[in-house]
């Protein structure tokens, strides 16, 4: 599943993260890349141990959990802390996958990637190119959202970004351990949730509410692991 989330962030907070972003120091974003994307990677990151990084990774941390639309389809159990990167003067991101495991650097905490997520930072009228392209069974999907919005996506997906030819993209990106590990069981999870959730202004009183809302308690019982 590939999801488009609007509005993650305001367009104040937007403001005061590229207020803080724009005026920190940038180094080569090759620092998080495994040993197969270090050869596809051309851009610039804030150093996880940054406190620009700490102090706005909260600030997303804390507006995705009040998120629900964000909570229902990712059914997070674990998020990376948000890192921070810039394309460019022609800088892209060649084919990858993302690593399967994450340590949080300078502790021992592991996450596995189970959703990769992509916050953009910069209006699309800010730059030309920087599209975040993803394949999966689908087809090929070309990613470029407003500045506050985030996509969702299966981390197993092939995915890139495109060159950057003009202005500069600016994003955080980050990863999401599930409590449902299959993006198959969590779709299915996310579309009954969905369906739930529509109706239940019409029919508030229906009994088969109450079913339908078990159905998706038992399902999340049997696929979730904590
Ligand atoms: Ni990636």
């Amino acid at each position: 599943m590939l999801l488009h989330i609007p509005d993650v962030l305001t367009a104040q907070q937007v403001h005061d993260a590229r207020t803080l972003l724009d005026e920190s120091a940038w180094v080569d974003g090759n620092v998080t890349a495994g040993h197969q994307s270090a050869r596809a990677k051309r851009n610039m990151q804030i150093p996880e141990d940054h406190p620009v990084s700490q102090q706005l990774g909260e600030v997303i941390l804390r507006a995705l959990g009040v998120n629900p639309l964000f909570i229902s389809a990712a059914l997070p159990l674990k998020v990376f802390p948000p890192l921070f990167n810039r394309y460019e003067g022609g800088h892209s991101f060649g084919t990858h996958v993302d690593n399967a495991i994450r340590t949080v650097t300078g502790t021992p905490h592991k996450v596995r990637t189970d959703l990769s997520a992509t916050l953009f930072l910069a209006s699309p009228d800010e730059y030309d190119g920087g599209e975040l392209v993803v394949e999966d069974l689908y087809g090929v999907h070309n990613v470029k959202l407003p500045a506050g919005h985030m996509v969702l996506y299966p981390a197993s997906s092939l995915h890139h970004v495109r060159p950057v030819t003009r202005g500069a993209r600016v994003a955080s990106f980050f990863w999401i351990q599930s409590m449902v590990r299959d993006d198959g069981e969590r779709s299915l999870l996310f579309d009954l949730d969905s369906v739930i959730q529509g109706i239940t202004p019409d029919l508030p009183q229906h009994p088969a509410l109450v079913q339908l809302t078990g159905v998706y308690h038992n399902l999340l019982r049997r696929w979730a692991d904590l």
